[in-house]
């Protein structure tokens, strides 16, 4: 018998004909085929099948894609292989996870036929990125910035800064846990039956979690999001410079909004003060585009007192989001040592510029904590050089709001100084998301003994500090898979 040679048989039938994607006769359909338990030669011959017929397939997945079709995979699988591939192209989408009988349908219709439930896969058991469960600690999973639980989240996480408000952290990290879990899941949470061995959805958050899937709404979450404490906090935590403690103590005195605070506004500090006076644009969330104006203005003020230093983008922006409530800047210099002093003579240079509306600088603080006797590195947290500020920054095209007839808008800009040896375990630490690096953190104590933190990462079996190049070596040290910051959005 004439087999086909193996190498050559994987050549002719391993891709489908890439054709450039056009838009097609539906141009809101996008598929793409899973060739696993297809074959490669079936998906191309369904490949050209759809084509002819009009429809746009995709070979490769990307956010574009609609409709995602298998054959012969469970639910689970699908969701595996949904995570991974927006792993590899670093992007989200949220598309329809259908099995075959969706696609044979619509071939026999000549158009993509309505969707209904038994066209769906159903997605059992949370793929983690590389199978088996879902992973424990949220530093283990792939989070990306958009995905298919948007309702559920926002609920959690609404009861989860009420709890914060009331003063009750451990309340409020079981809901963030929940939320970051569902965020993490690669398709739309269907029943709670699903959330089966989902790690860390208590009692409480499985309740929220039913009442939206069958209701669309929480009583509980409406409750709390109509009620004038919540939203006294709300506005009060808003402001620059005011944190729990002293929102709740302003609402225990009955102060309820901005127009109060000012009559007593010789109370506030001097942060505060600027953070009221600022609170119309400040409230306006931040774009990418005047992120990036910041940066450069930063950058120029650098390449004034310290050529050769360098601003890196940092923050949310950094995990791909489009908005934040500030710019996360951070500074460092290639040769060790020379980054001493930069930030307060950027600040002065910036300053003259006439560019500072306000700024808190804080001293590195920083002492090495290692070997015996050492202060704990758990103490030297965020100790670099830092700066707390407001900038002024010149409209930019198409702004909105506040800002935009006066030609100028305020921003928050957080800058921070690190050596280039902590560079790595500072950009790892300003990247975020909060949960992501309070997860790193805890996985690092409990399940490696060490203890990580902006500065380094302290090995305390062998007591010593591991030194590293990139964020990518700290994963190692952890041994972690790598986690993309478009990744880490727990
Ligand atoms: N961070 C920190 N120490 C602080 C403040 C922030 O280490 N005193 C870290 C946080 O852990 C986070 C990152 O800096 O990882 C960015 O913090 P923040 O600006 O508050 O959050 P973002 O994720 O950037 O959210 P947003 O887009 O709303 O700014
Ligand atoms: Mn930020
Ligand atoms: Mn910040």
């Amino acid at each position: 018998m004439a087999l086909v040679p193996l190498k050559r048989r994987r050549r002719v039938a391993r891709s489908p004909p890439a054709e450039p994607p056009g838009p097609g006769r539906f141009p809101s359909v996008v598929l793409c085929l899973v060739e696993r338990r297809m074959g490669a030669s079936r998906r191309a011959f369904l490949t050209q099948l759809a084509r002819a017929k009009g429809f746009r397939v995709d070979v490769a997945y990307s956010a574009a894609v609609t409709h995602v079709v298998s054959e012969q995979n469970s639910g689970a699988e699908v969701a595996q292989w949904l995570a991974q591939q927006r792993g590899a192209c670093g992007a989200g989408g949220d598309p329809a996870l259908l099995d075959i009988g969706w696609f044979t349908e619509s071939m026999r219709a000549g158009r993509p036929v309505e969707i209904e439930p038994r066209h769906r896969l159903r997605v059992t058991v949370p793929a983690a990125p590389h199978g088996g469960l879902m992973a424990s600690y949220a530093c283990q999973r792939r989070t990306p910035l958009l995905h298919s639980n948007q309702a559920l989240t926002e609920a959690l996480e609404i009861l989860a800064e009420e709890a914060r408000f009331s003063g009750s952290e451990g309340r409020s990290l079981a809901f963030t846990r929940a939320a970051s879990v569902l965020k993490a899941l690669p398709g739309p949470l269907g029943t709670l039956g699903e959330l089966g061995p989902l790690p860390g959805i208590g009692e409480h958050s499985r309740r929220v979690i039913q009442d939206v899937l069958e209701d669309g709404v929480s009583a509980e979450v409406e409750r709390v999001k109509l009620s004038e404490r919540y939203q006294t906090m709300k506005l009060f935590t808003r402001i620059f410079g005011v944190g729990v403690k002293t929102a709740s103590r302003w609402y225990q005195e009955g102060l309820r909004t901005l127009a109060d605070l000012q009559v007593q506004s010789t109370r506030l500090t001097r942060q505060q003060q600027a953070g009221l006076r600022h609170y119309e644009d400040l409230s306006v969330p931040v774009g990418r585009g005047e992120a990036e104006a910041v940066s450069r203005a930063v950058q120029a003020a650098l390449q004034r007192v310290l050529p050769g230093a360098s601003v890196t983008l940092a923050g949310g922006f950094r995990r791909g989001k489009q908005h934040g409530h500030d710019v996360d800047l951070l500074l460092t210099h290639p040769e060790a040592g020379r980054e001493a002093g930069l930030l307060s003579q950027a600040m002065s240079w910036l300053e003259s510029q006439g560019l500072i509306l306000y700024q808190h600088s804080q001293e590195s603080s920083f002492v090495l904590c290692e070997g015996p006797g050492a202060p704990g590195a758990r103490d030297c947290m965020d100790r670099f050089e830092r700066c707390f500020s407001i900038l002024r920054l010149e409209a930019q095209r198409g702004q909105r709001g506040p800002g935009a007839a006066r030609g100028w808008k305020a921003v928050r800009v957080d800058l921070v100084v690190a050596p280039i040896s902590q560079f790595p375990f500072a950009l790892l630490g300003w990247t975020g998301s909060q949960h992501f690096e309070r997860e790193l953190r805890r996985f690092a104590r409990h399940e490696r003994k060490m203890v990580l933190n902006s500065h380094a990462l302290y090995d305390t079996q062998q007591d010593l500090s591991l030194p590293a190049a990139s964020e990518e070596e700290i994963f190692q040290h952890l041994g972690l898979e790598y986690v993309p910051p478009l990744e880490r959005n727990a």
